[in-house]
């Protein structure tokens, strides 16, 4: 059914016949053996394993200059939903430059100029990390960290949350260094300033046979000079530049455009990562063909695009919003405010006085207005507001609000200000406030009720048109007998038109624990409500594929689930199958 996809990856050198850019430096002769095999065949191009020349817009916090490129300190983590921090969050170099096929072990040299700062560190991994649920599942990586005094690495092994070996070695240093690396069937020999520093043994940690570039620091900026790389036996690898995968069309049974057949402005969209787009054909092949718009999952989310106060980082999702635009899918801007997934210098801010208050409501209004701007002519839909209702556990009838930052800094206002705050910037785009658990008749439903009814005057007050705003139903299904009656979901739909504001689905997912048939039904129900609702102008899921579908339980265990509509090797699970039916009806 899906040979006629192409999936292509357009290698930027392909050229990589012969080779041999043999740039190694002294003191590492006694460890490699590349002068005696390689075939040394003349060429021009001096620099073919010169990983720097490739695609590097993408990555965050690096800057490209004459002398090479300045990595600059960005401290970005994940955090929990308490906000603490729980892991580093490294940008890496996912939508540009990375190698495809280093079979017989590598030769990497590279050239590091300390600047100011005290720490450089390069992570290669052999497979792109999976981002889920407020933790990072490192999918096997090396982190090479060059200090003053030492060289520390880290090894990570496919789906590892912590290194299964750390080493450190002491090292002399200069203001620039030569750092050289050598891997052969079991073990890398690292070499500092022509000295051999130490050897650790592998992991299998590049069994892909592929390696993509991490880089970072701690405290300055530092400056890599050079990153050239080839195969133990002298010869060039090849590269690719992920911001080329591109499909060539839809095929016609895809959701996109069978729905298109039943409603010609309906979106069917899918929430993805650009790691598992670029790391993973398959996936990149259904999530392009099947959806006509993507939700950045976290890429977009304020502790990824603002990890330091005013020092905003839009590589990483400006590399998905490239590959959205290249396969012709719109995007759904996700979030601009939330009291989750902030980033922890904004977490700490205090809000007690009335200054301290103006300060965080013009850290808001700053955060909506640089990100919409620089979105203004790629994302016309916004989650403007994430999850404003208290949770179930904290929810009352006198403050059904969650209390978050912005909530304690400005009360309810925080709601019409970034609404106006995004309109402004952006009068075309769709503005959403999203939530979870609106689909019943209970309490969080007639809070949101209320809210909108509050709110209407405000925005037309504003000249802000009241059909521009709409209300996202996150639809989770997360636990065993939770359903969605599509009977009172419409109802809810209804009422916004009625109020002359918009709907979407926005997360759609559904837990698997009661069957196929039931996922299946509950998938197609909640399509078809929507669907049948004129206001309702968009269906998204959260999980596309089971491969991606992760979760931490409390006792820190990962685990994996069955809510997407295709399975971990990427077949249609049975509710695909459904979807499929229905829109050909
Ligand atoms: C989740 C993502 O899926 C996870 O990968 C992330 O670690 C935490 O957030 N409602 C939302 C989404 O609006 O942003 C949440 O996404 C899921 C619940």
């Amino acid at each position: 059914m899906k040979n006629d996809a192409v999936i292509k990856k357009r290698l930027w050198i392909s050229f990589l016949i012969g080779v041999v850019g043999l740039g190694i430096g002294i003191g590492m002769k006694q460890f490699s053996d590349t002068e005696k095999t390689a075939v040394m065949i003349q060429t021009n191009q001096q620099n073919q394993s010169n990983i720097l020349q490739g695609n590097w817009k993408y990555i965050d916090g690096v800057e490209r200059v004459d002398a090479g490129l300045k990595v600059n300190p960005l401290q970005r983590v994940i955090v929990e939903q308490d906000g603490s921090v729980a892991q580093t969050n490294s940008p890496i170099n996912i939508a540009g430059a990375h190698v495809t096929d280093i079979s017989d072990g590598f030769v990497i040299n590279t050239t590091i100029d300390f600047l100011q700062s005290n720490t450089a560190t390069i992570q290669l991994y052999g497979n792109l990390p999976i981002i889920a649920d407020e933790f990072k599942i490192d999918r096997g990586s090396i982190g090479i960290t060059l200090t003053k005094s030492n060289l520390v690495v880290k090894i990570w092994k496919s789906m590892s949350q912590h290194p299964v070996e750390v080493r450190t070695f002491p090292v002399k240093t200069d203001q620039i260094n030569k750092l050289y690396i050598e891997k052969s069937h079991d073990t890398y020999i690292f070499v500092v300033n022509g000295q051999k520093v130490g050897e650790v043994s592998d992991h299998n940690v590049f069994a892909s046979e592929k390696i993509w570039f991490g880089l970072d620091s701690e405290d300055a900026e530092w400056l890599l000079r050079d990153l050239r790389i080839e195969k133990k036996n002298g010869d060039a690898v090849s590269f690719a530049d992920g911001a080329t995968v591109t499909l060539q069309e839809k095929n016609m049974q895809s959701m996109q455009k069978l729905v298109l057949q039943k409603r010609n402005d309906f979106v069917i969209g899918g929430a993805m990562a650009s790691g598992a787009l670029v790391g993973d054909s398959a996936f990149a092949y259904v999530a392009l063909n099947d959806f006509g718009s993507v939700t950045p999952e976290n890429e977009m989310k304020m502790v990824n695009l603002q990890p330091k106060r005013g020092v905003y980082t839009f590589a990483q999702a400006d590399g998905l919003v490239h590959i959205a635009k290249a396969n012709a899918l719109t995007v759904h801007g996700h979030t601009l405010v939330f009291g989750e997934a902030n980033p922890p210098w904004l977490a700490a801010l205090p809000t007690n006085t009335k200054t301290e208050k103006a300060v965080v409501s013009k850290i808001m209004q700053d955060h909506i207005q640089t990100v919409v701007t620089h979105y203004k002519n790629d994302i016309f839909s916004w989650d403007v507001i994430n999850e404003p209702l208290a949770d179930y556990e904290e929810f009352t009838l006198e403050q059904p609000l969650r209390a978050h930052i912005w909530y304690r800094a400005m009360g309810e206002s925080y709601i019409i200000t970034a609404l106006e705050t995004a309109y402004r910037a952006n009068p075309d785009a769709m503005l959403f406030i999203n939530e979870y658990g609106l689909e019943a008749d209970d309490e969080r439903w007639n809070a949101m009720y209320a809210l909108l009814k509050r709110l209407k005057p405000q925005l037309e007050q504003r000249g802000i048109p009241v059909d521009q705003v709409g209300v996202g139903f996150q639809s989770h299904i997360y636990e065993r007998g939770d359903r969605i009656d599509a009977t009172v979901l419409r109802k809810h739909i209804k009422q916004l038109a009625e109020l002359g504001y918009k709907a979407q689905i926005s997360e759609l997912d559904v837990y698997s624990a009661d069957g196929d048939t039931v996922q299946a039904d509950q998938y197609v129900n909640v399509l078809r409500a929507c669907l049948e609702e004129s206001n309702c102008i968009a269906w998204r899921v959260w999980i596309i594929a089971d491969r991606y579908n992760f979760w931490k339980n409390d006792d820190g265990h990962t685990l994996q689930g069955k809510d997407g509509l295709y399975d971990t090797s990427l077949q249609p699970r049975p509710a695909r199958n459904a979807i499929g039916q229905y829109l050909k009806q």
